[in-house]
């Protein structure tokens, strides 16, 4: 079974993209043939700065390496290093309805936002299309936001199928139905876009600022304090067992400690869990070289696919004379 997984580069990564995908799509290396890439082209429809875009695909590397990418075990490599994918790219969009793309909800959720459409935003789910059937991909783990574009995966593999025969693996979306969504400091969805997060790898001085600004209610010190309804505590379930949460539910209904002191208690749990990985990502950032090989030898693996994928898909549309 194989299960492939594009990540856009976006730089910063916060606790709420590590619980809500990353940790599941490195744990997914042991359910299957991982593919795993870093959607370079993707990004660039709404990244247009060179170095951004440069420094962003390295920290994306190197942050997954840290997390426990296993280059052996898994194929791991950056987009554009194969570029068979935008020669599919273009077959498939000869099979993709301009009305299938009018529908999708990530171009209509842009641009209602006033985001300036151009075609690469268009054409995107195509690109995504050309991804996943390249590889013969069976499983897509992706967040409710993506489902639809791996439907117009479907949709556009029926079509080609339709014409040239059972060419392309039929995929399938899967979505984690009891993936919680993390709170941000101020108790939203945590996202970059809120100003709300608290960075995996940022320094123990802005971690600690992040931790500390959690809002929560203004009960004093004297009174017993609801852990049901608080900020802390609910980032408090995602680090802590039972035993260390029952603790903290104590000390949440005995009076004498504020947030403040639970905010540290929490604080020390995000220290404790993230610090092997800055060991290792501090190694890789020091050792970049290395990473660059990395990344080649997946490229080289997943160029190896995707060749002999686009010979037979050449030779069935008639571009093998
Ligand atoms: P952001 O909202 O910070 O811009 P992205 O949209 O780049 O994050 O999300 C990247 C991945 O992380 C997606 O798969 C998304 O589902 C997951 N993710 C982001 N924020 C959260 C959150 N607060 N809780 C759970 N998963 C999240
Ligand atoms: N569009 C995906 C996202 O924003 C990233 C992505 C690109 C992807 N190509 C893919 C995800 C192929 C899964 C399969 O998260």
């Amino acid at each position: 079974m194989r299960i492939l997984s594009g990540i856009q580069p976006s730089g910063t990564i916060h606790i709420g993209n590590y619980f809500g995908m990353i940790k599941k799509m490195i744990e997914s290396q042991d359910d299957g043939e991982l593919f795993a890439f870093i959607a370079s082209y993707h990004a660039m429809t709404s990244l247009k700065d060179k170095e951004a875009l440069e420094n962003n695909i390295m920290e994306a590397a190197i942050n997954f390496l840290a997390l426990g990418m296993d280059p052996e075990k898994s194929t791991f490599w950056v987009q554009h290093d194969v570029k068979e994918v935008l020669e599919l790219y273009w077959i498939l969009s000869n099979h993709t309805s301009m009305g299938l793309l009018e529908r999708a909800h990530s171009y209509k959720d842009k641009t209602a936002k006033g985001i300036q459409a151009n075609h690469g935003l268009f054409s995107y789910p195509v690109l995504m299309a050309a991804d996943i059937l390249l590889y013969d991909s069976n499983i897509v783990p992706v967040g409710k936001d993506q489902i639809q574009h791996v439907e117009m995966t479907r949709d556009i593999a029926t079509s080609f199928n339709n014409v040239y025969g059972e060419i392309f693996t039929m995929p399938e979306a899967k979505v984690d139905e009891v993936l919680q969504t993390v709170p941000g400091t101020d108790g939203a969805k945590m996202s970059k876009s809120y100003g709300n997060t608290i960075d995996m790898f940022g320094t123990a001085k802005k971690v600690k600022k992040q931790v500390m600004g959690i809002v929560t209610d203004s009960t004093p010190l004297e009174e017993a304090k609801d852990y049901i309804s608080c900020n802390v505590y609910k980032l408090c379930e995602l680090f802590m067992n039972q035993d260390e949460l029952t603790q903290m539910q104590k000390r949440y209904a005995t009076p004498g400690e504020g947030y403040g002191h639970f905010k540290l208690a929490l604080l020390d749990k995000i220290n404790d869990h993230f610090s092997p990985y800055s060991e290792k990502r501090e190694y890789y950032l020091n050792h970049k070289d290395e990473v660059r090989e990395i990344l080649a030898h997946g490229a080289n693996k997943a160029r190896k696919i995707a060749q002999a994928k686009m010979e037979q898909i050449r030779e069935v549309v008639g571009l093998n004379y």
